[in-house]
């Protein structure tokens, strides 16, 4: 058997391992897949490809889609599984592990070039390849992640956004679980199996505690870590204070940290002080969506010399003798040293954002601008979560929501 044969074999198996994981899209699946909601459509999506999105785009297909695939950042996708993908009917995968920036834009400008009628981003970056010249067809789309969705917003801000996209991130079935809970253990578990240290009695230090952070910071301290929190948003510092961390200015807390992950969305959270004062064998580490808040090039310029101690793990020393080591190059450590949040947290995600694509299709045309998931889609799926767990909640009797209307 040819290496890339092997390869599409264990792929393969990833995504049947996924598949058998994911109660809320099988369900969708069953229903879906007589209805065929996006016969004739074609859907394109930018998402970081490994086998929970494999399922996916498998399940838009199985729904009537023409499906086109590429990643959503150079380091996440996984070769096996775009490869197994590859070989599936109606599904194109534009998309390869290691790509350069060139490489990244042109596998963009592939999935676009099929023309989609809808498209599903995750981070931006293929809605800003739409923004000169959109498809006649393209109805709209939705946007996975919270700096997506900031994208977005500054685009319909500036008058520049020319069709509707859902800010699925901003659902409370994604951003409550997917970001605090997903983002929460994958990003320990790319951490854990990366540099196999231990976290209990370790120092952590938390950069933003908005819900990625909130999560991160949840999940170390359940590790047994002591975790200080840095904000720059004076409420949710009080939160976290209140949540029981410490919490402290960047530049205090790298001092005495064998850990940092940094979640805000914002670039250089380190700065240059920042980096020269940390503590001798500071790991960092990056859940943010791009490689901007750990700022690598600074690093790279204060170093006088680097090695890769382990794959995936890059050395730096600087003039002070201090050794601080960056996890993934700086990337999303979870999805590019781990296999991205674990499945049951992608089954909701991807849930929400079948039914919101099946919602946009219905509603089309819609004016350009940036929408909120409706909360039937939210309700719909957590009682789906719920069946699929065998757990029953109470409803409200008719006087008691007569009580509540009055109130
Ligand atoms: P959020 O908006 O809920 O929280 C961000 C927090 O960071 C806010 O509280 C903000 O005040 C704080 N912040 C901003 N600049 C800061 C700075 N310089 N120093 C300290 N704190 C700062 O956003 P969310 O949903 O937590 O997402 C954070 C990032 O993670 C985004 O880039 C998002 O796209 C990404 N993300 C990554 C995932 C992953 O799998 N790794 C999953 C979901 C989101």
């Amino acid at each position: 058997m040819s290496d890339t044969l092997a390869s599409a074999g264990f792929g393969a198996q990833k995504i049947a391992w996924a598949a058998h994981h994911m109660p809320l899209l099988n369900a969708l699946r069953e229903e879906l897949s007589v209805e065929r909601p996006f016969d004739g459509m074609r859907i394109a999506l930018s998402i970081h490809l490994e086998a929970k999105t494999a399922c996916l785009a498998m399940l838009l297909r199985d729904c009537g889609a023409e499906v086109a695939v590429t990643g959503s950042n150079p380091l996440s996708t996984q070769d096996d599984v775009a490869q197994a993908l590859a070989t599936e009917d109606g599904i194109h995968v534009f998309a390869r592990h290691g790509v350069n920036e060139e490489e990244y834009t042109e596998h963009l400008l592939a999935v676009l070039d099929r023309r989609p009628h809808m498209i599903l981003d995750d981070g931006g970056d293929l809605v800003a390849q739409l923004l000169a010249a959109p498809p006649e067809e393209l109805l709209g789309g939705c946007e996975e992640t919270t700096t997506g969705v900031s994208r977005l917003r500054a685009l319909h801000r500036d008058g520049r956004l020319p069709f509707p996209m859902f800010a699925v991130n901003d659902a409370r079935m994604k951003h409550l679980f997917d970001n605090r809970y997903g983002t929460g253990q994958s990003v320990w578990d790319a951490i854990m199996r990366s540099t196999n240290r231990l976290l209990a009695g370790a120092r952590v230090v938390v950069a933003g505690y908005g819900w990625c952070g909130r999560g991160i910071a949840l999940r170390a301290a359940g590790l047994g870590a002591r975790v200080t929190v840095c904000e720059v948003d004076p409420v949710r510092a009080v939160e976290a204070r209140m949540d029981g961390f410490d919490v402290a200015p960047v530049a205090e807390a790298v001092r005495t940290a064998q850990f940092l992950v940094t979640a805000t969305g914002c670039e250089d959270v380190v700065g240059e002080d920042a980096l020269r004062d940390a503590a001798d064998g500071l790991m960092l580490a990056n859940a943010g969506h791009f490689n901007v808040e750990v700022p690598v090039t600074t690093l790279a310029r204060l170093a006088t010399s680097r090695c890769e101690p382990r794959p995936g793990i890059v050395e730096y020393t600087l003039e002070n003798g201090r050794r601080l080591l960056l996890l993934g190059e700086g990337r999303l450590v979870n999805l590019v040293l781990g296999d991205g949040h674990p499945i049951e947290i992608m089954d909701i995600s991807f849930a929400v954002q079948t039914l919101t694509l099946c919602h946009l299709l219905a509603r089309s045309p819609l004016a350009p601008g940036v929408y909120d998931v409706p909360s039937e889609i939210d309700r719909r799926i957590a009682r789906m979560k719920l069946d699929s767990l065998g757990l029953h909640i109470d409803s409200l009797s008719e006087q008691q929501q007569r009580y509540l209307d009055a109130a």
